[in-house]
């Protein structure tokens, strides 16, 4: 039978640090309510657009897999912070890329949106519409946040991951799946002002119209319950139970979600894979960031039984059950980096604080 399969992964994270230490410069914060309250520790903040993590995640995922560029089909990339909103920034890295036969499309379903993607490519590629393609998960979320808002400045940072999904014969490939979506409380997570409803007119009034504003306590709540009840889901589906799983990984934007979460999944917390205290929420990329890590750590095994779960802006939410292949090691690896940087991190978000009115106090 002709199934979907993960055959290659990769990451891409910009080098710049903005630690909880940064942070407390900025706004009224402090590194120990971060970390308690978020597990996060630091993040990181890009010099280059979000094509070039995205483009870079792609190549190495894309060597991992044994694939050249001319051989993938579609280029699909879930983000909310493409570099223009036309054209796409699928469209950017495929040609950055050279993958001179796919076809390309972004995708946004905000943090949830790779594993709507992963979903899609994985259908396609399973039903024989194309035979392989590049997902990548690519957000620069720190362009909307106003860093004199501490409700939102810390929690979010910049970064990439991609997967290659393959036609395959293994008995391997997403089991089971779930998408889910609230579009009645989309106010508790949003971006106003970054898209056509707002008039012009409004655009030069008010500066801070694209900032992210967000009911912190509300969204907790709800990912909880989301990504809670549509794991439930897919592993009933699948015909797994809780002690089969080998690994959940989970959307990264708080550790207490991701702890609630498994606590009412009663999964113990050594199979669940967090790493949000190096990177923040870097919204669509977490989960291809966090399964590229796993590999890289001896997480997955040939055959694992991974779960994946997300909640994002929508509200969206979803989950996948996925059993994966029998290679769990890169069949090439490559050298290039993103360009250097001699640029601070206060340099870097100079243009952010001149445009919001955040920056560093007094
Ligand atoms: N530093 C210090 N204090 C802060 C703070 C910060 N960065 N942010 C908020 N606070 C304060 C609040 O002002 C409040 O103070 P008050 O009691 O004097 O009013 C207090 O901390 C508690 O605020 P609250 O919002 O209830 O905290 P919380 O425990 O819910 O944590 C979040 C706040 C944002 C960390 C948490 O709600 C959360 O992670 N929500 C989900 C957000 C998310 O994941 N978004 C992305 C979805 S993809």
């Amino acid at each position: 039978m002709r199934n979907a399969l993960i055959t290659g992964w990769g990451k891409c994270l910009p080098p710049t640090l903005l630690t909880n230490h940064d942070l407390e410069s900025i706004v009224d914060t402090d590194d120990e309510w971060i970390t308690t309250r978020t597990g996060i520790k630091e993040r990181r903040i890009s010099h280059v657009p979000l094509s070039d993590l995205a483009a870079l995640a792609g190549k190495r995922a894309l060597a991992a897999a044994g694939v050249e560029p001319e051989d993938v089909d579609l280029v699909m990339v879930a983000t909310c912070t493409p570099d223009t909103l036309m054209p796409s920034a699928a469209g950017m890295v495929q040609n950055k890329l050279g993958a001179t036969s796919a076809g390309a499309f972004d995708q946004n379903a905000a943090c949830s949106g790779f594993l709507y993607s992963l979903i899609s490519a994985s259908g396609m590629v399973a039903s024989g519409v194309i035979d392989t393609a590049l997902v990548i998960g690519a957000d620069v979320l720190t362009h909307l946040l106003d860093f004199s808002d501490r409700s939102t400045a810390v929690l979010f940072g910049d970064g990439a991951g991609a997967v290659v999904v393959q036609a395959t014969d293994e008995d391997a490939g997403i089991i089971a799946s779930r998408m889910g979506s609230d579009g009645s409380v989309a106010e508790i997570l949003w971006a106003e002002g970054s898209g056509s409803a707002t008039g012009y007119k409004e655009v030069e009034r008010n500066h801070q119209l694209a900032a992210i504003s967000m009911n912190g306590p509300e969204v907790f709540k709800r990912a909880v319950k989301a990504m809670g009840d549509a794991s439930s889901a897919v592993i009933e589906e699948a015909g797994w139970s809780v002690d089969d799983i080998d690994l959940l990984v989970p959307h990264q934007a708080n550790v207490r979600i991701i702890d609630a979460t498994a606590r009412r999944l009663k999964l113990d917390s050594s199979k669940v894979f967090v790493n949000i205290a190096s990177y923040g929420n870097t919204s669509a990329a977490t989960i291809p960031i966090a399964l590229t890590e796993a590999l890289e750590n001896g997480r997955v095994q040939p055959g694992s039984k991974l779960v994946f779960a997300a909640f994002g802006a929508g509200l969206s939410w979803a989950a996948v059950a996925l059993k994966f292949g029998s290679r769990v090691t890169p069949i090439s690896e490559i050298d290039e980096e993103l360009p250097p940087t001699d640029a601070t991190v206060l340099d870097l978000l100079a243009d952010n604080f001149a445009y919001f009115g955040g920056g560093p106090r007094g």
